[in-house]
């Protein structure tokens, strides 16, 4: 899919995805003390990239679409605002910087990033590899590379997601992605069964969570 067709999927006022976070997001990083900069690729609606930043991480989120990016700024904000009527004490806006950019040119800085983070970017592995190369570079001694989407698995055995085989992957193929994963210690690379509300099938999600050095 393009940016215009994201764009398009995007256009209504209703969130396309939730405004809370990914699931693995949390279970993966809710015990890791906020560390600094973190970059979320493919942000959409920033629904990771906020709640990175609730949680006092430095975010960039990056993403093609310009209506997904706008719908993040907006949510961002009422997020802030909401922490302000809670009464908490000081500055409550979230810091995070939206970047329009299509991740097939975009180049994150090698080294400079706490935690990286790519959510359900289903691309076909041309593209895709790539782009976890260029993530995993962007991750700094000690920081973290989570990497999440529709396992291929998914198709014969879960719920929703694309139906597009090429788009899926497993973990194996994010850990071939990178270029060498010596450098990173392999805290989960496994197919896990996430509920789907109202379903009686699980989604099968490939997660990947590397630390550096
Ligand atoms: C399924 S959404 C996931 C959004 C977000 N990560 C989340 O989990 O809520 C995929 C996102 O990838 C973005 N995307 C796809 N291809 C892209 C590209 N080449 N460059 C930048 N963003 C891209 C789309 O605009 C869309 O927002």
């Amino acid at each position: 899919m393009d940016s215009a067709t994201w764009d398009a999927r995007y256009a209504g006022s209703e969130l396309v995805w939730s405004a809370e976070p990914n699931i693995w997001v949390v279970a993966e990083l809710a015990e890791r003390a906020p560390a600094g900069q973190a970059l979320d690729l493919a942000t959409g609606e920033g629904r990771n990239a906020i709640w990175l930043a609730q949680r006092g991480w430095q975010v960039t989120g990056v993403d093609f679409s310009r209506a997904g990016l706008d719908k993040a700024a907006r949510l961002a904000a009422g997020r802030a605002g909401r922490a302000g009527r809670a009464g908490r004490a000081g500055s409550v806006s979230l810091d995070i910087t939206w970047v329009h950019a299509d991740l097939l040119a975009y180049v994150p800085e090698p080294g400079r990033f706490d935690l990286v983070l790519v959510c359900y970017l289903q691309l076909v592995a041309a593209e895709r590899t790539p782009i976890i190369r260029a993530a995993g570079a962007a991750v700094g001694p000690g920081g973290d590379l989570l990497v999440i989407g529709h396992d291929l698995a998914n198709l014969e055995h879960g719920v929703g997601g694309p139906t597009e085989p090429a788009v899926l992957f497993t973990p194996a193929d994010i850990l071939a992605d990178l270029d060498g994963v010596d450098a990173f210690r392999v805290l989960r690379a496994d197919t896990l069964h996430r509920p789907v509300p109202g379903s009686s099938r699980d989604a099968l999600d490939a997660v990947v969570h590397l630390r550096r050095g």
